[in-house]
């Protein structure tokens, strides 16, 4: 299949590119588009045959379920059951915004959107682009990150022409995305509310709105089976083996000296103000350690550009787990499949 390529500027939405996107997906063909946190694969959230594709394309295990993303309110009554009060607090808080809620499922969904659950995941993207596309195409639509399962999510049109050139029908090229991780996903259905995914909402955010809310215990302790199934896979890693270094610079550059004293070629993630300390075969700043969202913002793109360096060995910088802290490190620790090496000193 050849994969279209539409490009859009931001300024003007009424644009033929929108509306050719739009009734492809009406016409149940899937189309990556630009959302605020990283780009979306989209399909026609009514129709199995569609949403299919997207598990085609992406090589996804079926029994993980998709965001339905909407763009207007009026789209999410038929999607659910009920609104709890709470759920409704943090709509008019957060959407159109990176958080998304887990609510009792309505009907009319296709089976594979939900992997067969009795809730739905729905979110309202706060991008110009998406907007206009679900608007225009009249539909709630299904749709994951659009990268292959397994590697970084995409933050550029580019990174998902990277993945899924051939497979999808086309890209919508706003831009690179602000965000740069993954909505929050919390699920409404219990009296008090529950993280499963950090993103790029904050508990303390969510908290200011409506009192406290809990998180997966899966996400803070080891062995345990997580509550969204998407989270119990391998994710976001790169080519070479990742390990995340918990102590000051002195102690990653030994780390690096003893790998180089092994022959391998290593690399480094950290950040503009700390790559001076160190040496090594690749050092790649991802965003400053004074302003944790453009870690956010850069770091998939970081991950996926060590993959154009051959190398044998990443050590990362680990990252305050405070405000989207969280999402930064629950998606590193991932990458690194949960391999930390700590200074004991
Ligand atoms: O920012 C985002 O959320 C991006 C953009 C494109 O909107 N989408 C995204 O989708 O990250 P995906 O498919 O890569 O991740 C969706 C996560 C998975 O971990 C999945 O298991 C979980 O949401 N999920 C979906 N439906 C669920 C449900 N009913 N219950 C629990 N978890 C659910
Ligand atoms: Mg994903």
């Amino acid at each position: 299949m050849e994969t279209k390529k539409w490009l859009v500027e931001n300024v003007n939405l009424s644009f033929p590119q929108i509306k050719e996107a739009a009734m492809w997906i009406r016409e149940n063909e899937v189309v990556a588009f630009p959302t605020e946190t990283v780009y979306g694969l989209g399909a026609n959230a009514y129709s199995y045959e569609a949403v299919a594709k997207i598990f085609q394309a992406k090589g996804r295990p079926s029994d993980n379920p998709l965001i339905v993303h909407i763009a207007k309110m009026e789209q999410l009554q038929p999607l659910v059951q009920d609104i709890p009060e709470h759920a409704n607090k943090l709509i008019n808080a957060f959407w159109p915004g990176p958080l998304t809620l887990v609510l009792n499922k309505g009907e009319g969904i296709a089976e594979n959107v939900t992997a067969g659950l009795s809730t739905v995941a729905v979110r309202m993207p706060d991008h110009p682009v998406a907007l206009a596309i679900i608007a225009e195409a009249n539909l709630p639509i299904a749709a994951p990150s659009a990268n292959v399962s397994g590697k970084p999510s995409p933050t550029t049109a580019a990174h998902v022409f990277d993945d899924l050139n051939g497979k999808i029908a086309g890209i919508v090229d706003g831009g690179a995305t602000g965000v740069g991780v993954e909505s929050t996903v919390l699920d409404c259905t219990t009296e008090i509310p529950m993280i499963l995914r950090p993103g790029g909402v904050t508990k303390e955010q969510l908290e200011e709105v409506i009192g406290p809310v809990s998180v997966d215990p899966a996400l803070e302790e080891d062995g345990q089976a997580p509550k969204s199934p998407g989270l119990k896979y391998k994710h976001y890693a790169p080519k070479a083996k990742l390990f995340l270094v918990e102590g000051n610079p002195l102690f990653l550059q030994q780390q690096v000296l003893a790998e180089k004293a092994k022959g391998k070629k290593v690399g480094i993630l950290t950040t503009v103000e700390n790559q001076v300390e160190y040496e090594a075969d690749v050092i790649l700043p991802c965003g400053s350690v004074k302003d944790l969202s453009s870690v956010a913002q850069h770091l998939y793109e970081v991950l996926r550009k060590f993959d154009e360096y051959d190398l044998d060995i990443i050590f990362s910088e680990t990252f305050p787990e405070e405000g989207v802290g969280k999402a930064i490190m629950n998606r590193l620790t991932k990458a690194a499949g949960g391999d930390v090496v700590k200074c004991k000193i």
